[in-house]
Formats: structure tokens, C-alpha cells, sequence
């Protein structure tokens, strides 16, 4: 593999040649193009292969997975094809088209055409660079090394973000990851096309904000959508944004909880960084905003609730303040893991940690099973004892088994309590 491709990792290399030598049989022209090839004349890792072939994607994808195996997702509707090799990453095989919106911010009609009207349906003209498999040519039809030296984002024309509003949201992303600068004809673009956000369905709309927190300095990024007014554009004047919440977010991303915390890279299925990110996020917002903000967005169900409980959580502190411990566990037992470190970062509250390292795995000896062979009837009484077992420990109110044995005497002979 010669020239650019040469920086890629061998895997990737192999895949790329694998591609290129079915392509070659089946006469068809292939590119690789769009972020992968950004990505390596800007030096960095590029992990996204994106192939266009002049002529039938689908078809490749069969040779290809039929020759060296692993497996296919077919978008017949698309023409595009996702062909997973037994080893290595995930390649789009897309067929060239070109692309018309029949209304704003809806999906495009495709139909087939050449690697030139492929190229100048995208985004931003850093976008549309295609390197020839077969020889390793570069094509640059909109000037995009030029852009790419400059450090400048720009759309190849007017409508661009009105046909395609995620275009916004993209154009920080880039901003914010290679610093780069939104051309003063592009940025003077943005005003007009904020009105077509709110044609975007909340898939979409969402994912661009997700996305957001995938980023290096998601603080920074959300800072830039604000201040272009692009948070204000999903929901007028719900979303907030000030520089006490970028230290929220920086504080909640910039490293992984502690192991006590007991956290992993997913939650419930979500990214971590997700759950994180948006909690802190909200963590000031009212119930009823979070659930405007759910109406517009949709959220996950591990996303929304994690951010509801990090809000109602902060909103008690004060009242809890000071609290015994037993009074700590009662509340903070059912909230999220997530929420509970969210909420520790945002307040700083030490007895949210203190739950965590100690309290929640204080237990009397005393179960269920010794209550039943004491004779007690099923019942709420078995709750009930147990828990002021617990609290009587977790408070210090006793220290030792045998003190634990008196006070259950005492409770089994005293009535229940409402
Ligand atoms: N694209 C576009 N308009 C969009 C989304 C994508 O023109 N709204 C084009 C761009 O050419 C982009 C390519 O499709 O390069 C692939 O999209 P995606 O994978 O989202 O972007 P990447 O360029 O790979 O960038 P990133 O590194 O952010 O994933």
C-alpha cells in the first residue's frame, strides 16, 4: 500500500487492499473518503473507513464477505452496505449518489451517480476529500487541503445547513476538535437555519448532543453551541449554559470515578460518559424542565433517570444536611450509582461518599431467616425490625453483636410502629 495510506494500521491497510483488489475485479472505482482521510493529512488516528465505489457498494460487500468472511448489514434502501471482517473494524461500502431534500432537515433522496456528486453532497469541504485505493491519488474537489492547512470548517453552499441542520451542530464538533474556525461566510449562515432545528427528530437532534460528550473537552464544545446559539435552538431558553457548568461537566468527565465508586466504562448500557455527562448537565434544572427537555429528546430511560435523580438529590442536600447516617442510607439507597457520584462531584457532600466506602454495606447479623426461626410471623415487621437493626449500627447506637441481641429482644416485644 503506498503513499497516505502507509500511516494507517497494517490491519486497516490489509482491509483496504482486501477492498481494493475485489473492487479491481469487479471493475469498479473505490475510494477511501470523508473523516478517514481527514484524519490522516491531519496526522491523527483514523478509525473511520468510509468507502465509496463508483457503481454497486452492495455488490463489493458479497465478494468481500464471501472471499475473506465476517459479516454484512445491508441498507438496500441506501445502497450502502457495513461489512464487519473477521478481524479489524467495521467498513461502510457506500455506493456514490447524489443527493436531493425534498423538505429541510428530513432525510435525503439518493440515486446512484459518480464519486464527484458524492463528494459535493457533504458537509464541509474537510469532509470531501477521496483517496483512489488503486493508486493512492488524492482527490480534492472543493479545496479542502487548503482548508485543512488553514484550520477553517466551511459548507460547500448556502443551503447546506438548512437541508441538513446536524450540519450545525458538526461544524463545532470540528471547531472544537482540531481548533479550527468556522469561515465568516459560513458562520454568517447559522442565524437563518436555527429556525430548522426543531424540524429534526429527536433521534437525531439527540445524537448530535450525545456526540458531544464522546469529545475530547465536551465542556468546550457545548460552551461553542451555546454561544452560536445552537442549545437555545432545541428548546428556547431551557438548556443551560454557564462557565460553573463547564467546571460541572470537566470535573464529572475529565477522569474516571475512583474504583470505590465501583463504575465501568457503560452504565446500565449507556456510555458512562453519557449518564455523566448529561446528569451534570441538568444538575441544576427543575423536574419539569428535564421533562421538556425528555419530550423534545427522548432520552434513554438510564439517561433521563440518572439525570432526575442527580436534580431532586441536590435539591435535598440542604435539608439533609447534618443528618444521621440511618437518615443518609434511607434516602440515598435507591438512587442511581451515577447520580450518587454526579451528585457527590457537583456538591462536594462527603456523606454521599461516606455511603458509598462505608455505609451502604453496613448489615446487622440479624436476617430474615433468624427472624422466622425466632417465630415471627410474615410480615412488615420483618422490614421493620431489620431496618432499625441497621440504623441502630449505622448510627453507633450499638457496636457490638450482643447489643444488637438485646435490642432485638426489645423490639420483638415491643408493638409495631407506624
Ligand atoms: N456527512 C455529511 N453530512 C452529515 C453527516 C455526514 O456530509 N450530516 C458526510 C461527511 O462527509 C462525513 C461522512 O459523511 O465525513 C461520514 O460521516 P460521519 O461518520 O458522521 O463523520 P466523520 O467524517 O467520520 O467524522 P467523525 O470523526 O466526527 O465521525
Amino acid at each position: 500500500m503506498t503513499g497516505k495510506l502507509s500511516s494507517l494500521p497494517v490491519l486497516h491497510q490489509t482491509l483496504l487492499r482486501q477492498i481494493d483488489s475485489q473492487a479491481a475485479a469487479l471493475g469498479l472505482p473505490a475510494y477511501l473518503v470523508g473523516g478517514g482521510v481527514r484524519d490522516i493529512l491531519l496526522g491523527q488516528p483514523a478509525l473511520d473507513l468510509d468507502i465509496v465505489v463508483e457503481g454497486n457498494a452492495i455488490q463489493l460487500a458479497n465478494v468481500l464477505s464471501s472471499k475473506y468472511g465476517g459479516a454484512l448489514t445491508i441498507h438496500t434502501k441506501f445502497r450502502t452496505a457495513t461489512w464487519q471482517p473477521p478481524e479489524g473494524p467495521p467498513l461502510d461500502l457506500i455506493t456514490a449518489r447524489r443527493e436531493t431534500y425534498r423538505a429541510p432537515a428530513t432525510l435525503p433522496d439518493i440515486t446512484p451517480s459518480t464519486l464527484a456528486n458524492d463528494l459535493a453532497r457533504r458537509d464541509f469541504s474537510i469532509n470531501t476529500l477521496a483517496l483512489r485505493l488503486a493508486d493512492s491519488t488524492l482527490v480534492d474537489l472543493h479545496n479542502a487541503q487548503v482548508d485543512l492547512q488553514n484550520g477553517v470548517i466551511r459548507v460547500l453552499h448556502p443551503q447546506s445547513f438548512i437541508d441538513d441542520p446536524t450540519r450545525l451542530y458538526r461544524a463545532v464538533r470540528y471547531e472544537i476538535r482540531y481548533g479550527f474556525t468556522i469561515a465568516p461566510d459560513t458562520l454568517a449562515l447559522i442565524p437563518p437555519a436555527l429556525p430548522f432545528v426543531e424540524r429534526l427528530t429527536a433521534e437525531r437532534l439527540r445524537h448530535e448532543l450525545d456526540l458531544a460528550f464522546h469529545e475530547t473537552c465536551p465542556a468546550r464544545v457545548l460552551a461553542r453551541m451555546f454561544e452560536l446559539g445552537l442549545l437555545n435552538a432545541v428548546l428556547p431558553d431551557v438548556l443551560p449554559w454557564d462557565s460553573d457548568l463547564a467546571k460541572q461537566l470537566d470535573s464529572a468527565l475529565a477522569v474516571h470515578p475512583a474504583p470505590e465508586w465501583g463504575l465501568g466504562l457503560t452504565f446500565n448500557g449507556q456510555p458512562l460518559n453519557l449518564v455523566l455527562g448529561y446528569a451534570a448537565w441538568f444538575s441544576g434544572l427543575a423536574q419539569s424542565q428535564i421533562t421538556l427537555l425528555h419530550e423534545r429528546l427522548t432520552f434513554p430511560l438510564t439517561v433521563l433517570k440518572n439525570a432526575q435523580a442527580v436534580s431532586a438529590l441536590l435539591a435535598e442536600l440542604p435539608a439533609l444536611a447534618g443528618s444521621k447516617p440511618s437518615a443518609w442510607v434511607r434516602h440515598l439507597t435507591d438512587v442511581p450509582l451515577t447520580a450518587l457520584y454526579a451528585a457527590h462531584l457537583i456538591s462536594g457532600e462527603d456523606a454521599i461518599k461516606r455511603y458509598i466506602t462505608d455505609w451502604q454495606h453496613i448489615h446487622p447479623k440479624t436476617d430474615g431467616d433468624a427472624l422466622k426461626a425466632l417465630g415471627l410471623p410474615p410480615g412488615p415487621r420483618y422490614a421493620e425490625i431489620l431496618w432499625q437493626l441497621r440504623a441502630a449500627w449505622l448510627d453507633g447506637e450499638i457496636t457490638t453483636p450482643e447489643q444488637e441481641q438485646t435490642l432485638l429482644n426489645s423490639l420483638l416485644n415491643s408493638p409495631m410502629t407506624e
